[in-house]
């Protein structure tokens, strides 16, 4: 069990809202000013990962009181519990080992007493040598021929997570004449038009479907695994030919049968892998048949390096652990409500709408450890889009808008596709713009600008206000090397760690997601409603307004 405490009762917490009575109206310009070794001073390496915390609104009595609060909140000894397959998941009772799935150091971890790593390692070799059969073209279709297009069926954490990692890891995709061997698509949206679309682009003879659910029941990915099934088979009418190009990854061996997939084919986990925390498990299936194995066993290694670092490192050098009392510091003290991830790399396009998930589902309660109501604010929103198109859309809101949001600024030094002068000028954005939300622009900059651009008093005056840029506005800066495989599971794991730590010391439970089943359960007694063109009114007048006009309009 994991400890509980009160977090406005931690001696901590009083502290540091003193502290921040102090601190809120310091501008980090006058941080900077004041201490010449800011970034020597607020700043981490790890392998090829650099962290930059120093623009943010801090003092090194600002971290160390931070610091007391995760002691307080017991963060270690829940470190200690979630790394010794403690079931802390305890609305579940579940253990929470995600660490297990990247425990490359093989050594035991127990639940309920036995080693979960010989049957880790099982499926792990079973996925190498699916992948190997797949690219190797052993692995054939039922008319003979190898496969060449990939279909992950899956969502929230059973597709997010693949989609993320595909796309951020493109370079690394076995390549056939020059040209990834497979093609991956990924459907989600029980929306028809997702595999509708899809569709249009296989080939039946040379798709794969990978049905990715851990409880092989969630309506979306059940009603799309069906439709495929039924295209494929309009196509193959022999039923023995879906065991050629079906796949299931699931807990759930019941009914993975039951929808018809042999389970000699199906990949398996279990209950103690969380669904968002399932892309290093079988989950990644479709990751290993396009990166290779090899790249895959790369990003476990990653992740499970930062694992050593966020369980092993002491508290001032621990970068999940700083990235997570920065968080708590903005979100509990200056009322930040948000949190952008901003990284300057196309292919890391998926990376901010893959911790949105994450973070939200894992930190979004609002009832603490206790089953009492939180007196304060739990986890943030979390959003972004990839520098520097998000430059261009919302920006302006983080410079000048009347909300403060930290941000992320994610970024590798060696480009994946060096071209021309491309990437110092993302490189450029990604600098200037960290430095201009921290050190803003005065009025008596502005004016003097205007004036030297030849500007009239009377337009200087008029345009001044607008043009001024309050600045201290907070940011990390994450600089990786490149993005590898490895560099990559290191930086999911850091994020994944910095949740943790966050829903430790909030007292909450970041391992469930009871918040998403009243929207299933609601949609699945609506359903039958909508069979017929009969008139509801057993609901609010909202919710029967809404239904009977959809009756009217569609054509059934
Ligand atoms: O959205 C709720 C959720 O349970 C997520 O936690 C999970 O990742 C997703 O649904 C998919 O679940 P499954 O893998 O069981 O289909």
């Amino acid at each position: 069990m994991l400890p509980t405490h009160s977090f406005l009762q931690l001696p901590a917490y009083q502290e540091l809202q003193n502290h921040f009575e102090q601190l809120k109206e310091q501008h980090l310009r006058d941080l900077f000013a004041q201490n010449p070794h800011r970034f020597t001073d607020f700043s981490l390496r790890f392998e090829d990962i650099l962290v930059d915390f120093s623009k943010n609104r801090i003092t090194a009595e600002t971290l160390q009181l931070l610091r007391q609060l995760a002691g307080q909140a017991g963060l270690y000894e829940a470190i200690e519990k979630m790394f010794s397959g403690d079931p802390i998941n305890v609305t579940e009772n579940r253990s929470v080992l995600h660490v297990a799935l990247r425990n490359r150091s093989n050594t035991p971890v127990l639940v309920d007493g036995n080693d979960v790593m010989p049957d880790v390692n099982a499926v792990l070799d079973k996925m190498e040598a699916f992948s190997h059969r797949i690219s190797s073209g052993d692995w054939k279709g039922y008319t003979g021929k190898p496969i060449t297009q990939l279909v992950n069926i899956g969502i929230g954490g059973s597709d997010l997570g693949p989609v993320m990692v595909t796309e951020a890891l493109k370079p690394y995709a076995v390549q056939k004449n020059g040209k990834p061997q497979l093609q991956v698509y990924f459907v989600s949206n029980v929306d028809g038009v997702h595999i509708y679309e899809t569709l249009q682009k296989l080939d039946p003879e040379t798709t794969l479907f990978m049905i990715a659910s851990k409880t092989f029941t969630t309506q979306e990915t059940m009603a799309n695994a069906h439709s495929a099934r039924d295209w494929f088979l309009s196509h193959a009418s022999d039923e023995s030919a879906v065991a050629k190009h079906f796949v299931a990854i699931s807990t759930n061996k019941t009914e993975v049968e039951k929808f018809g997939i042999d389970p000699q084919n199906m990949f398996g986990f279990w209950d103690w892998v969380g669904g968002r925390y399932s892309l290093w498990s079988a989950i990644g299936l479709s990751i290993a048949c396009y990166i290779g194995f090899d790249h895959f066993a790369e990003l476990l290694e990653g992740g499970h390096a930062m694992d050593l670092h966020f369980k092993n490192t002491p508290i001032e050098e621990n970068i999940p652990v700083t990235l997570a009392l920065l968080g708590i510091w903005y979100n509990n003290f200056f009322g930040a409500e948000s949190h952008a991830i901003l990284p300057y790399d196309q292919y890391m396009h998926r990376f901010a709408a893959y911790f949105q998930q994450g973070d939200m589902e894992s930190n979004g309660k609002s009832v603490d450890r206790n089953g009492e109501p939180t007196a304060y604010q739990t986890g943030p929103v979390i959003w972004g889009e990839p520098g520097t198109n998000g430059q261009h859309a919302f920006y302006q809101l983080i410079h000048q808008g009347t909300k403060l949001i930290p941000c992320d600024f994610i970024a590798p030094a060696i480009s994946q596709r060096p071209l021309g002068e491309h990437h110092n000028m993302l490189l450029s954005n990604f600098f200037a713009q960290t430095e201009a939300l921290m050190n803003g622009k005065s009025g008596e900059e502005v004016v003097g600008e205007l004036v030297k651009a030849g500007k009239k008093e009377e337009e200087v005056a008029l345009l001044m206000p607008f043009k001024v840029f309050s600045g201290n506005r907070p940011t990390n800066s994450i600089l990786v090397k490149k993005i590898t495989p490895r560099t990559l599971g290191s930086l999911i794991a850091m994020y994944e760690h910095k949740i943790f730590t966050q829903g430790i010391i909030w007292n909450i439970f970041s391992f469930d997601q009871w918040g998403v089943e009243l929207g299933k359960q609601l949609a699945n007694r609506i359903l039958p409603e909508l069979a017929d063109n009969r008139p509801v009114s057993s609901h609010d007048s909202s919710t029967n307004g809404l239904i009977n006009s959809y009756k009217e309009w569609r054509q059934l």
